[in-house]
């Protein structure tokens, strides 16, 4: 198998309050390969995008890893200096914010801003610079993109600000974008296009891209694999066709019975399962995790192990697991137990 783009193994982050030192994100791995998508969903609260700024080494202030490992390409992000950390940000690998208007600087036009970055990170002249910005315009399908080159972002919608963030996360070819929940803003044409140029994009470059959302049903068009997250855990994980033919952890299937969209796959629950439709109660606040299953307070099927023992990682398919006690480990017996 191909080395994958971004390996993430037993991935810890904690935050320090000042009165408290709280788990955020607790043994998370995962890995992505080169030209395929990865959805990361959850609702909000979950750590997604903790997830995403402790790969790009950005976490905010008193938040930290304690633990595990990162690997971009085989390198060691957890132990790269910054220095090295900038020269990988934007060139190896690039992020796609929900709001682009945060991210671009308005008071310069479309073509310095995807310049710089091409300027900054890859040995080009002004000129060749500016040739890329062109180009990327173009890639992104913005119409008439001689003419946006010397616009500034308030001059453009929405859907094209994206379209320019796409742009210039892609403008130095990158190995990994992750997308944290980029069409959030848009509506739902402008978000179906967006992911489908994203998609034709993918089909040319196989970068590998990590897409964050509430949505399993955007994760259901466009990712390949995903990662289900809850209280800052990986709850289950596996191809998007396994999870959404078999979800075996209680709160992916409470997800899916809350996304119109999927409620014809979900068909094949049970009466109990669908009945999960809306998840009762809320995600709990960082430091209010249960020690057992951090599901617990909400699951309609636990029982006296779920409140004793913390569950085990069951391996349901060759290429998915969820982490619960309730779920159907693979019949093979060498595939029961993960650890
Ligand atoms: N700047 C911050 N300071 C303190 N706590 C934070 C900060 N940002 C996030 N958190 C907390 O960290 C935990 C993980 O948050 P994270 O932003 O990763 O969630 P998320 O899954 O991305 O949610 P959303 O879907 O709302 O974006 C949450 O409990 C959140 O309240
Ligand atoms: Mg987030």
């Amino acid at each position: 198998m191909d080395r994958p783009v971004l390996d993430i193994t037993d991935l810890r982050v904690e935050v320090d309050t000042g009165r408290a030192v709280h788990s955020v994100l607790d043994g998370v791995s995962l890995q992505l390969l080169a030209g395929r998508t990865l959805g990361i969903v959850g609702e909000s609260g979950c750590g997604k995008s903790m997830t995403a700024l402790a790969i790009m080494g950005l976490l905010p202030d008193r938040f930290r890893v304690s633990g595990g490992s990162i690997r971009l390409m085989g390198e060691e992000l957890l132990q790269a200096r910054p220095a090295r950390l900038r020269a990988l940000r934007g060139n190896a690998m690039s992020m796609i914010f929900q709001e682009p208007m945060t991210s671009l600087n308005p008071v310069l036009t479309i073509e310095r801003q995807i310049s710089e970055v091409v300027q900054l990170h890859q040995n080009k002249t002004a000129a060749e610079a500016r040739e890329i910005a062109r180009e990327m315009l173009r890639a992104v399908q913005i119409p008439s993109p001689e003419a946006r080159l010397a616009a500034y972002p308030h001059e453009l919608s929405g859907g094209m600000r994206q379209r320019v963030m796409i742009a210039i996360a892609l403008a130095c070819q990158p190995r990994l974008i992750i997308a944290d929940e980029p069409t959030t803003a848009l509506d739902v044409t402008v978000q179906a296009q967006i992911f489908r140029l994203l998609r034709e994009l993918q089909d040319s470059t196989r970068t590998a891209i990590m897409l964050i959302t509430h949505d399993l049903g955007a994760v259901a068009e466009m990712a390949d694999d995903v990662a289900v997250f809850y209280a800052g855990k990986c709850v289950e994980k596996g191809q998007v066709d396994a999870i959404l033919s078999d979800p075996s952890h209680p709160y992916t299937r409470g997800l899916m019975t809350c996304t119109p969209r999927l409620r014809l796959g979900a068909a094949a629950l049970d009466a109990e399962q669908q009945e999960l439709g809306e998840i009762p109660g809320m995600v709990p606040a960082i430091g209010r995790f249960p020690t057992v299953c951090r599901f617990l307070p909400r699951c309609r099927m636990a029982d006296g192990r779920c409140a004793n023992t913390e569950p085990p990682v069951v391996r349901v398919a060759s290429d998915h697991t969820a982490l619960c006690w309730k779920a159907r480990p693979d019949e093979a017996p060498e595939m029961r137990a993960v650890r």
